[in-house]
């Protein structure tokens, strides 16, 4: 499918991630391979915020957390579990808001404009699989309402998408 999303960009937050989850939920055709799955909800997560300046996945692959979809500018591609605010949460298996991310030791810069950055883990059976990581070039642009609602949207990825194999290194 190739829908338009059907968004209120002039909404509140809230009432946009109510409309997006649903959308997000349909979104995933199990019928096709996880890469392209994750690839549109990165497209809908961009197109639903203008706060957003980038927002990808990091898919661990049982040693590093590496960069899967995404929509921005390009970036790291690997990240040691720990490290940076992706690694922290991975490792955590929690959500991180960073309101200021200089101010976050060991924060990664892929890009020297973001200021503020939110990552949440994809749990599968009391395990991170991955992160999804949002990054913004304004301070504090991410809150406990961006933290509920990807919070919900990683849930319906672990339900619905399957990780194994996703990531397997180009020796
Ligand atoms: N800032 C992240 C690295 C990934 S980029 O933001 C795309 C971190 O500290 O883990």
């Amino acid at each position: 499918m190739s829908e338009s999303l059907k968004i209120n960009k002039s909404a509140a937050d809230e009432e946009i991630y109510s409309s997006l989850i649903s959308q997000i939920d349909s979104l995933i055709d199990e019928r096709v391979p996880a890469l392209s799955n994750l690839s549109n909800i990165t497209a809908a997560l961009k197109e639903s915020f203008d706060k957003i300046s980038w927002v990808g996945f990091y898919i661990f692959n049982g040693e590093f957390l590496y960069l899967g979809p995404f929509q921005g500018k390009t970036a790291c591609t690997k990240i040691k579990i720990g490290k940076g605010v992706c690694g922290k949460s991975f490792e955590q298996i929690e959500t991180i808001i960073v309101d200021d991310v200089d101010k976050f030791p060991g924060h990664i810069a892929c890009d020297s404009g973001s200021r503020s950055e939110i990552v949440a883990p994809v749990i599968k059976e009391n395990k991170a699989v991955a992160v999804l990581d949002l990054d913004s070039y304004s301070y504090s642009s991410f809150n406990d309402i961006d933290r509920k609602y990807l919070e919900i949207i990683c849930k319906i990825i672990s339900k619905k998408i399957n990780f194994d194999s996703l990531v397997t290194t180009d020796k």
